[in-house]
């Protein structure tokens, strides 16, 4: 429960002061999807482009945050709204650090949980969210998990026993089904450039 006794301290360095020394705006790139469409893959290729071509970057990835900081977290609706709730708020202050972040998470439902971004799921000026779309997920085992039982054996398992609602106005909608890594991660990459997020 939040504490009523804390007051918010100003930094004295703030983002636009750290993107004038990076030479880059900071942002976050919110990817949602079923599990096995891809986002971990498509996060990964952007950040290695965006390194190369000297942004500073990081991926948050689904898999990976709940070996840590989410372990103690499940897939019932209420841990899942904690676990994008938390990943929200780390995302932000990445961002007010600097960086470019791309989260990758199924985030199945509209993000009612993070305060400071009550339409988190809808585009706005500053925030970017791709749509990554996969194959029905009936088909799809999820990555990682050849030795799991089929995803409807699996309880809770978003798009079969657990909803999946895609975002209403995705600014990027990508199919990932019928594209490949390449164009996909080229697809963000003209995106960022038309909202002049990158130097070069
Ligand atoms: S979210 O719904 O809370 O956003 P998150 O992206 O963190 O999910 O985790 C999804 C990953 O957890 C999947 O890529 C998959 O590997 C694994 N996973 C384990 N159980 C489930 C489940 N019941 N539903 C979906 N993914 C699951």
């Amino acid at each position: 429960m939040k504490s009523d006794h804390t007051t918010f301290h100003s930094p004295l360095v703030d983002r636009q002061a750290r993107a004038r020394q990076n030479g880059h705006a900071s942002a976050i790139i919110w990817l949602t999807g079923l599990s096995g469409a891809g986002k971990s893959t498509l996060a990964c290729a952007l950040e290695q482009a965006l390194h190369a071509s000297g942004h500073r970057s990081y991926v948050l990835d689904g898999d990976n945050v709940r070996q840590g900081l989410c372990g103690d977290l499940g897939f019932s609706r209420q841990d899942r709204q904690e676990n994008i709730r938390r990943i929200g708020e780390v995302a932000r202050l990445m961002m007010d650090a600097g960086l470019i972040v791309i989260t990758a998470f199924i985030s199945p439902t509209e993000l009612t949980g993070i305060a400071f971004a009550p339409a988190w799921r809808k585009a706005n000026s500053s925030k970017s969210i791709a749509g990554a779309k996969s194959k029905p997920a009936s088909s799809a085992i999820p990555k990682g998990c050849t030795n799991w039982p089929w995803p409807d054996k699996i309880q809770e398992f978003t798009g079969i026993s657990s909803p999946y609602e895609p975002p209403q106005q995705p600014e990027l909608t990508l199919d990932t089904s019928r594209r490949d890594i390449t164009s996909c991660t080229q697809a963000l990459l003209s995106l960022l450039h038309a909202r002049k997020l990158l130097i070069r």
